[in-house]
């Protein structure tokens, strides 16, 4: 995504300075020539003319203002200074334009030296690139940078953006606990020992799932929380250990009442932080979705949907055509595709678990379009035709073809989509969707047990709920994702409130009375005692930031992430603690073989 997307954060949305200073480095303007200032902030590039005259760029989070000092005072790059002086126009012809302070300097500077500073181990400038490693050991040296100080202060933004759009709609901020108890979520979890119960653990939340039904349950209503999250998971782009959802619960409300909620809460942030005015998000069911784009997070920013080939190829020859599902996407001229690029891509099919990919390439000829391929000879002619029909084929333009079973090909050219897809500069920058109409169930675990697609708490979707017994997969639940530029951005579901439903759930997942109660047993006691039929949705922060600001990974909204490894170069967490305070949380370290 293009960040030039982004309306500036800007800094005149900032206090006004006070204490030590009288006026922020980025702000001073020709409007202030003529008054004594005082500024503090860091220093930033020094250009010394000999032993007397310095002329110094002194940075805060505003921005930068040039300082013409006397006498070089000894200072080096990032010393921390606080500069008294005159606001002056530059002399003619040394205005800098590309500087919001270009056309004025501080003269007749008095310097005064706050800290001293160790040579940095990388300049603060956001047009050096330096080593994730580096950057993370010396993080508050590269939130100095510019980009890091307008994504945490966007980041900031969108909060209080959210917080008022929930507020307005009539939800209420309740803090839930950090010491917990195992949530539904299914991932692996952080687990704090108790002091004061040896042998005991606190669990860390997943999420507040099952604390925000139990404000249902006591009567909240409407309930939002900026709530942190942990789960022990291997960590990718969009993934850390710690994240932030914006995380809601209402009572008394449909799918649609949570949709239209969220919806409006993110045209209020989107609207606000990019100036981009989103009139509706729309909504697709999952099978609609899997069918078109081979994915439950589509990037709508391109079209090439998937098309169905089945029907064409019901009675061919060709013998790798045979299958249950055959599919297909058109890859636009602007993409072409040459010999070694198709066999790369036959390859990846390959190692995606397809049994082969085939390829036909539209040229022109004297009886128009036909297609060029080495499994051309074998086409019929009906089919050839068909076949050109069915993707409005062009000239330059490739069809890339998968045969299996369904679920393959939609997996496999779902992925070569979004491999090959390029945002269509035509269609907007932000491309949210909802997927509503997830099945209810994923499949079958070895013991033959269902295996639930959310949580076990989501609600069948009651017109399918007679096929539970007979056709379990085929049954749909009240879930919904909202998905941005192929990024799963939150979900959520309406809740079973029903004791008749709820029993029936955990039977098929096999989870029995007693494991139910040991699990969520004062869950399902609160529920004995009048629960509200209500439902939710959770928004990763994490992720939506990092796409309104233009990043493809969330490290860089996050103002202290862990690396891929989940270390933490600055503090070196994690670390051993000492004998002392094991033994005071009853703790033994064990070897791996005592496990065995
Ligand atoms: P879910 O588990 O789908 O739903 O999480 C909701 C959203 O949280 C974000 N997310 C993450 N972000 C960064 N790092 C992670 N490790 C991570 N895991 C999840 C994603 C995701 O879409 N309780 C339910 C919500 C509900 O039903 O109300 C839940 O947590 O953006």
């Amino acid at each position: 995504m293009n960040s030039t997307n982004q309306k500036n954060i800007s800094s005149k949305s900032l206090s006004k300075a006070v204490g030590m200073r009288s006026d922020y480095c980025g702000q001073i303007s020709s409007h202030d020539i003529g008054r004594q200032v005082s500024v503090c902030g860091w220093v930033g590039r020094r250009r010394e003319h000999g032993e007397h005259l310095a002329f110094i760029d002194l940075r805060d989070h505003t921005g930068i203002i040039q300082c013409v000092v006397q006498g070089t005072h000894g200072l080096h790059s990032e010393y921390v200074v606080k500069i008294t002086g005159t606001v002056s126009p530059r002399p003619e012809g040394t205005s800098n334009k590309d500087l919001a302070t270009g056309e004025v300097e501080i003269t007749n500077c008095e310097v005064e030296v706050l800290s001293k500073a160790d040579s940095p181990p990388f300049s603060i400038s956001d047009r050096i690139e330096v080593e994730e490693n580096v950057r993370l050991r010396y993080r508050y040296l590269d939130l100095r940078r510019n980009k890091m100080q307008h994504h945490l202060r966007m980041r900031a933004k969108v909060n209080s953006l959210l917080r008022h759009s929930f507020e307005s709609q009539g939800f209420t901020e309740v803090e839930t606990p950090l010491l917990w108890t195992p949530t539904p979520e299914g991932a692996r979890e952080f687990v704090v020992p108790s002091r004061m119960k040896p042998g005991s653990f606190y669990v860390l939340p997943q999420s507040p799932q099952i604390a925000k039904q139990l404000l249902m349950v006591g009567g909240l209503d409407r309930y939002y929380q900026i709530a942190r999250c942990l789960r022990d998971e291997d960590l990718r782009a969009d993934r850390q250990f710690e994240f932030t959802q914006l995380d809601i619960e209402a009572s008394f409300v449909t799918q649609q009442d949570i949709l239209d909620f969220v919806t409006q809460a993110v045209i209020d942030v989107v609207s606000e932080i990019t100036g981009i005015s989103i009139e509706s998000i729309p909504i697709l069911t999952w099978e609609q979705s899997m069918e078109l784009y081979g994915t439950d997070k589509p990037d709508l920013r391109f079209d090439m949907q998937i098309v169905d080939l089945t029907a064409i190829f019901k009675d061919t020859q060709i013998k790798a055509f045979q299958a249950n599902s055959i599919k297909g996407i058109k890859v636009p001229s602007s993409c072409p595709l040459s010999r070694s690029k198709l066999d790369n891509l036959v390859a990846k099919a390959k190692e995606m678990g397809a049994k082969g990919l085939a390829w036909f390439k539209a040229v022109d000829s004297e009886d128009g379009v036909v297609l060029e391929s080495p499994l051309a000879k074998h086409l019929g002619e009906l089919e050839s035709k068909a076949l050109i029909e069915a993707f409005g084929i062009e000239p330059l333009e490739t069809i890339l073809i998968v045969a299996d079973e369904i679920s393959l090909t939609r997996n496999i050219l779902g992925n070569l989509r979004n491999e090959l897809g390029e945002p269509d500069p035509e269609k907007p920058s932000l491309c949210f969707a909802w997927v509503v109409d997830f099945p209810l169930f994923e499949g079958f675990d070895e013991d033959g047990n269902l295996i639930s697609g959310h949580h076990p708490f989501t609600m069948p979707n009651l017109e399918d709920f007679h096929l539970i017994d007979s056709d379990p997969l085929s049954v749909r639940s009240q879930s919904y994702d909202l998905v941005l530029n192929g990024w799963e951005l939150g979900s959520g579901s309406i809740r079973i409130h029903r004791d008749d439903i709820q029993s029936k759930i955990f039977s098929v997942l096999g989870i029995s009375s007693e494991q139910a109660q040991e699990r969520f047993g004062f869950l399902l006691s609160a529920f004995s005692f009048g629960a509200p039929p209500h439902g939710g949705f959770a928004l990763g922060l994490d992720r939506t930031i990092a796409l309104l600001a233009g990043e493809d990974n969330i490290r860089e909204v996050i103002a202290f992430p862990k690396t891929s490894s989940g270390f933490d170069p600055m503090t070196q967490a994690p670390k051993p603690i000492s004998p002392q305070q094991l033994k005071l949380l009853s703790l033994v370290p064990i070897k791996d073989e005592a496990l065995d």
